[in-house]
């Protein structure tokens, strides 16, 4: 244990931005085993299923309050026809997934079953439109398909599916990775084209779209500039709404700024783990800069900030197929986790939605289906969205750490304490990581504000940064209760154990 304790001061009424529960939104896209053998395994399949959607999926992530589910894609989204994909499954037409393993794809899951997967897990849908291979009348028609109720041929030809209402569709991305999958293109073109795109999804009835043009990656902001100036070029600039009202960015993180250097899942050393806790928190910075770039043409903020991709991406398994990137996720998965979502929180004036790429079976997944067995197993980093979904939708609060241990990692100095915190009416969640692996922690909770009228703490944690779960030894790395914490002059103190994580509530009510 660290004997010197680390203060982390909440002033329990000072409130800041509201934390939406988007932040804490997936990503299905047609990839690998993430859709097949993930969300959907058919009717006929022996593994219980509602309508060919995995009972036991739904259920885990129904635990989580899932907010959103993006889908097709990802790159795929932009190979994708919709109309392919509805219709009797027997006659719905092929075509090859050529970016993701070059399989066939058979369009068994299209439009209906991903309605009905969002109905399921009462999360809402953000559609992601083909701006690379599909035309303008093609994105306008799937939106008049999905979210018109009178008789117009798309709404007709919905309801010959066997669809009577329409559907509300909250989100839409207006293509993915310009610079790559949707057709290689310079910042300013792809803007162009968004815009283009992006007027023709119009609002039908009471459905109300956030259209979300698609932007770069890490720290590449002349997206988020060019996209900014296209929208400033529009009647955005004269009060109006723009033809989109929120942009995306993309993280991806590795033992190493290079995407070129991604290592192992679970074959890495000390130093390597401390490089990955350097780039999870380095996501809060791209946040920041982001949202300075937005600042300067949208000092309102009416423009959302969407990360609509963000995971760990280590290499595949080896013996597993390249293009279904399917990696193991270990407890340094978690706390890479936790560490993003700290910065979530404190970057939710701006950031209004985030996708974990991808929910099941693919980069940083929180469910792992067995392909044999079809077993179900919660990695560690489920646990983190589970143990934090009570920030969903509150309030930020600063969680200021004074003081703390740190470790030089090549040009960074790492804090190894993480926090942050929201409120509600009667309650609080505080997130606690300690990122040290060879040291415990002792924590004083500095409380200020408002009377805590109890109190309760749970902790994730593993013998080894790299332990996983599998279908055999399925909770090697689970939530436990954290019986350290208890009543502090300052508030609560607590200890952390070495690499860990913890939430700990804050009853507030009368
Ligand atoms: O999430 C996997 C892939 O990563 C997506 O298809 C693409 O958008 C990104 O490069």
């Amino acid at each position: 244990m660290n004997a010197d304790a680390v203060r982390v001061v909440i002033d329990l009424d000072l409130t800041g931005p509201l934390v939406s529960r988007h932040l804490y939104g997936h990503f299905a896209e047609h990839l690998g085993r993430c859709v097949y053998g993930g969300f959907w395994v058919g009717k006929d399949s022996p593994i219980p299923n509602i309508r060919g959607l995995r009972r036991d999926v739904i259920g885990a992530l129904r635990a989580l309050n899932i907010p959103n589910l993006r889908w097709p894609g990802g790159c795929f989204a932009d190979e994708y026809h919709w109309r392919d994909g509805i219709g009797p499954r027997r006659q719905r037409p092929r075509m090859v997934n050529s970016t993701w393993g070059d399989v066939v794809e058979d369009n068994s899951f299209g439009t209906h079953e991903f309605m009905d997967l969002c109905e399921l897990l009462e999360a809402e849908p953000f559609v992601n439109g083909n701006v690379g291979s599909g035309t303008v009348r093609e994105m306008k028609d799937w939106v008049e398909y999905l979210t018109r109720s009178d008789d117009a041929p798309m709404a007709n030809l919905r309801r010959a599916n066997g669809r009577q209402a329409p559907w509300q569709v909250p989100f839409w991305g207006v293509g993915n990775e310009g610079w790559g999958c949707a057709g290689h293109l310079r910042p300013e073109a792809f803007a162009d084209r968004a815009c283009r795109y992006a007027t023709y999804v119009h609002d039908h009835g009471g459905n109300q779209i956030c259209r979300i043009a698609a932007g770069g990656i890490n720290a590449d902001y002349a997206w988020t500039e060019a996209l900014m100036k296209a929208l400033s070029a529009n009647q955005f600039s004269a009060g109006g709404p723009g033809p989109y009202q929120a942009i995306s960015i993309y993280r991806s993180v590795h033992d190493s700024e290079l995407f070129r250097d991604r290592g192992d899942a679970l074959d890495f050393d000390t130093d390597a783990y401390y490089r990955t806790m350097v780039q999870a928190r380095r996501t809060e910075e791209l946040i920041a800069r982001h949202s300075t770039i937005m600042d300067r043409h949208d000092p309102d903020r009416r423009v959302g900030l969407v990360l609509c991709e963000w995971s760990t991406w280590w290499q595949v398994q080896p013996g597993t197929n390249p293009g279904f990137l399917f990696q193991q996720n270990s407890l340094r998965d978690a706390l890479a986790a936790a560490v993003i979502f700290d910065g979530f929180h404190r970057q939710a004036g701006r950031l209004t939605m985030a996708n974990l790429a991808q929910t099941i079976n693919v980069l940083q997944a929180v469910l792992h289906t067995d392909p044999e067995t079809g077993a179900l197993v919660k990695t560690p980093t489920y646990h983190v969205f589970e143990m934090n979904k009570g920030h969903q939708d509150g309030s930020a609060l600063a969680a200021t750490i004074v003081g703390g241990p740190s470790r030089r990692v090549g040009d960074h100095e790492l804090p190894l304490v993480s926090a942050s915190a929201t409120a509600k009416a009667d309650s609080a969640l505080v997130s606690l990581s300690n990122l040290a692996p060879d040291a415990g922690q002792a924590i004083v909770l500095d409380l200020r504000g408002r009377a805590v009228k109890g109190f309760a703490g749970r902790c994730l944690t593993a013998p080894r940064l790299q332990d996983h779960n599998t279908a055999a030894r399925p909770a090697v790395v689970a939530p436990r209760p954290l019986g350290s914490v208890s009543r502090h002059a300052r508030g609560l103190s607590l200890e952390l154990p070495p690499q860990s994580f913890a939430t700990i509530e804050l009853d507030l009510g009368d």
